[in-house]
C-alpha cells in the first residue's frame, strides 16, 4: 500500500511559524513521524512539500494510477483553492485532510475547506499526530475497500 502525504505552504516552517498555533516540533520531526509510522504499519509512505499551488496539483496528478490513498494539509490553499479540489477529484484517489490547529476555533475563513469536499475524512486539531490518524484511517479505509 502505497500513500502520498502532502504539505502546502510554510509547513516547511513548522517549529519556527506560529509555535503557540502549530507548536515546536519542526518540518524535520513530522518526516521523521511518518518514517516511523510507514514502519511501524508496513506501508510505503511518499511525501512532497511545496509552496506553490501549481506544484500540488500536479504531484496529486502524478499519483494517479500509482497511489493507493492520499493525506493533504494543503495549509493556507485549503481556503482558496478549486484547483487543487479539482485535481483530487479528477483522480478519485481516497484523501484525508489534516490541519495541525484547530480550524474551526480560528477565524473564520479557515472554516471553509474546498480541498475537504473531495476527502473522506478530516482530521483537525491534533497537532503533528493527526497525521499518524489520518494514515492509519486510510489504512484501514483502503483494507475495507479491498475486502
Ligand atoms: C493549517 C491551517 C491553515 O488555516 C493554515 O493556513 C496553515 C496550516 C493547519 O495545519 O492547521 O498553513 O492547514
Amino acid at each position: 500500500m502505497k500513500i502520498l502525504v502532502l504539505n502546502g505552504p510554510n509547513l516547511n516552517m513548522l517549529g519556527i511559524r506560529e509555535p503557540g498555533i502549530y507548536g515546536t516540533n519542526s518540518f524535520s520531526d513530522l518526516l521523521n513521524l511518518l518514517e516511523k509510522t510507514a514502519w511501524e504499519e508496513h506501508i510505503e509512505i511518499e511525501q512532497y512539500q511545496s509552496n506553490h499551488e501549481g506544484c500540488l496539483v500536479d504531484r496529486i496528478q502524478e499519483a494517479y494510477g500509482r497511489v493507493d490513498g492520499i493525506v493533504i494539509n494543503p495549509a493556507a490553499y485549503t481556503h482558496t483553492s478549486v484547483a487543487i479540489l479539482d485535481a483530487l477529484k479528477a483522480v478519485s484517489i481516497p484523501a484525508v485532510e489534516v490541519h495541525i490547529s484547530d480550524v474551526d476555533s480560528r477565524e473564520p475563513f479557515r472554516q471553509i475547506s474546498y480541498a475537504g469536499l473531495a476527502c473522506v475524512k478530516t482530521i483537525k486539531g491534533q497537532g503533528l499526530d493527526g497525521y499518524r490518524q489520518a494514515i492509519l484511517f486510510l489504512k484501514d479505509y483502503l483494507s475495507n475497500q479491498k475486502a
